[in-house]
């Protein structure tokens, strides 16, 4: 698992609670120490049933705490335990917390180290339920959740599905992507762009020929995932119009698209109120000017082909240019340039012609950069011309790096 920039050094502290899905935690505490956090994790005594202190000390390297009157491992900023791991934590994150340590904290009840912790800490707390049965829909719950939300607690929404007991409904504990992008979304509040509405576009257009049949354009959508991920981490609302499937940022809003047209349209819908418009799709130039209603068929006895006429395709930028003309909205706009040849000179050409504050160049042609692969090699051109060269990097840090620029653009 690569690292994570919001998480990087920062201070998870885990509380796990007797539930049959403490073992999910597991994988939680392990990911986000692979991903940079330093995670301590509390167990309660009905957690020890399911999982041991030992399991969680062996994927963070740290210490486990199970008993309240245990001596810490130091490090803290107090020499009392639950005082000191609430005030160094960055966020408390309760998962799976079961409807029994719900209740306590709903009513102020410290009777065990997560609990006592949890009413000493004055860190954001993030609340994952997980219970069988009716136990999340009991009225009893919701009250305490209702009581919790109110006092601030972020409350993550369990799944839907089979339970242990074989029963189906609403209390399962999310997976652990869904809770790392919980607490990023905790985390990135009060980033750089908190409060800035971002649009980003991503994935290839697919101009449909028939029912079965389009042309498209080669484009993965991973770099306009990773920088919707990247502005949601600097605290931005992200909007992502996408042509693909890939696993959706948590917190991000999904605009699901196919054409260049119904992008264009998309764009024009969201981008009017956008702080800043990120154009990483790989929009379709050209298209069939009709689409069959029917399947084109082959025919028989005959080995002869069938010539496709195409015509041009709107160009979403030069539109997206017009628009802010008359109203300034969005205020910062990126493109990318996919280029096989003279990559700085045509990626610059464009930037001009399409009005960009930023353009995001990257040569099609090396191994290790462009579609499909998880690394990028980019050069960003502003507008007064100035080019800095990024180097090989992930597309994670790509992003980091583009929504960085943004941020500035915005905020000088
Ligand atoms: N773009 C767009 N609308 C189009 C085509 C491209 O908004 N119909 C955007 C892309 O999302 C990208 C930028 O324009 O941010 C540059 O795209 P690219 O395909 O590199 O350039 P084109 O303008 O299509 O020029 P060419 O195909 O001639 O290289």
């Amino acid at each position: 698992m690569d690292k994570i920039s919001i998480l990087q050094g920062r201070r998870v502290l885990l509380g796990v609670t007797g539930s049959i899905s403490a073992y999910k935690s597991v994988d939680l505490a392990s990911k986000l120490t692979q991903a940079g956090a330093l995670v301590d994790v509390i167990l309660t005594a009905d957690a020890t049933r399911f999982v041991s202190a030992l399991t969680f000390e062996a994927v963070t390297g740290r210490v486990a705490y199970a008993d309240m009157w245990q001596a810490h491992a130091g490090g803290l900023p107090t020499h009392i335990l639950h005082v000191g791991l609430g005030e160094a934590a960055d966020a408390l994150l309760i998962a799976p917390a079961s409807a029994h340590t719900l209740a306590k904290l709903a009513h102020g009840i410290a009777d065990n180290l997560l609990t006592v912790t949890a009413l000493a800490a004055r860190c954001p707390l993030l609340l994952a339920p997980a219970m069988d049965g009716g136990m999340y829909e009991h009225p009893a719950t919701q009250a305490n959740l209702a009581v919790l939300r109110e006092r601030g607690a972020w409350l993550i929404e369990p799944d839907y599905g089979r339970f242990a007991s074989g029963l189906e409904g609403k209390g399962r504990l999310p997976d652990t992507a869904r809770l790392m992008g919980e607490l990023r979304r905790v985390l990135g509040r009060g980033g750089r762009l908190q409060g800035r509405r971002v649009v980003v576009t991503a994935g290839g257009t697919r101009e449909a020929i028939d029912p079965v049949r389009y042309v498209g354009n080669r484009s993965s959508g991973k770099q306009g995932y990773a920088l919707a991920q990247a502005a949601l981490d600097a605290g931005a609302h992200v909007t992502l119009i996408s042509t693909v499937a890939l696993p959706l940022p948590v917190g991000a809003e999904l605009v699901a698209v196919e054409s260049s047209a119904q992008m264009l349209a998309a764009v024009q819908a969201h981008a009017a109120h956008a702080d800043a418009l990120i154009m990483a799709a790989a929009v379709a130039d050209f298209r069939p000017p009709t689409i069959a209603e029917q399947k084109i068929k082959k025919q028989d006895d005959s080995d002869a082909g069938i010539t496709l006429t195409l015509q041009r395709t709107e160009d979403i930028l030069m539109a997206v240019k017009a628009m802010r003309e008359v109203s300034g909205m969005p205020r910062v706009v990126v493109g990318f340039a996919a280029e096989s040849e003279n990559v700085l000179a045509n990626a610059q050409r464009k930037l001009e012609r399409k009005g960009l504050d930023l353009m995001v160049a990257n040569d099609i042609t090396a191994a290790d950069a462009g579609f499909g692969v998880d690394t990028n090699r980019v050069t960003l051109i502003d507008s007064k011309g100035a080019h800095t060269s990024l180097g090989l990097m992930s597309k994670a840090q790509v992003a980091e790096a583009v929504i960085a620029r943004v941020a500035t653009l915005l905020l000088d």
